[in-house]
């Protein structure tokens, strides 16, 4: 077991418990309804207005030393939460993700410091190739993390998987994981190579990640 999910388990909260252990035991963690019908739909029409804005920006690969934009890399469009500007669903949002940072600290002895999150839409025909989320020059992102602000009947047609690399037995298998709506997906920031792949109707999201100082 990988030593940074060295774990006290106060069974307090269930569904935190499972994605500890889903995490310990394979790196990621896939959670249905980690927001509720409501809370999604709150989030979407959020994020549809400030696209409405004109808000949202080209997403960057690296960060602020090494920021080029690359669009045969990744071509979704991108907005930074500010959580002391949040508004009531960025709040709901942050109250979910601030239990479940509390929970991690408590129980896995993390050391989650600081956390960024942002919106993103991947227009018809992006992608998001094959990379890793930890920056060459700063390996603070332990825990990825994306949520899926999709309507309801994201169907197999429209593309857009999250495909996680991972490693059974020293043979690379692909893990696909449709975008559906409430869905959340986390996984060690470090060690899954992953990709977008091509999205065929427009690709709703919150993403983020969960630092050590
Ligand atoms: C990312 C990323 C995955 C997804 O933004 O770094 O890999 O499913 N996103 O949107
Ligand atoms: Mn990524």
């Amino acid at each position: 077991m990988d030593a940074i999910f060295e774990h006290i388990d106060f069974n307090e909260n269930p569904l935190f418990e499972r994605i500890i252990t889903d995490i310990s035991i394979q790196q990621f963690s896939i959670i249905d309804n980690f927001f509720t019908d409501d809370e999604v739909e709150v989030l979407r029409q959020s994020l549809l207005q400030k696209y409405d804005d004109d808000a949202f920006k080209k997403a960057a690969i690296g960060n602020k030393l090494n920021e080029t934009i690359e669009k045969s890399i990744r071509g979704d469009v991108i907005l930074w939460m500010d959580e002391t500007k949040a508004d009531d669903a960025e709040q709901l949002f942050f109250n979910k993700i601030n239990q479940l940072v509390n929970y991690l600290n408590k129980t896995c002895f993390l050391g989650i410091l600081h956390k960024e999150f942002h919106y993103a839409i991947y227009p018809i025909g992006t992608f998001y190739k094959r990379h890793i989320d930890t920056f060459q020059n700063d390996d603070r992102r332990k825990l990825s993390f994306v949520c899926y602000l999709n309507e309801d009947g994201w169907a197999a047609e429209n593309g857009g998987e999250l495909c996680l690399y991972l490693n059974e037995n020293n043979q690379e298998v692909e893990k696909n994981i449709y975008p559906l709506p409430g869905r959340v997906v986390i996984f060690e920031s470090q060690s899954i190579e992953h990709e977008v792949k091509t999205v065929h109707s427009q690709r709703l999201s919150v993403t983020g990640w969960l630092k050590t100082r």
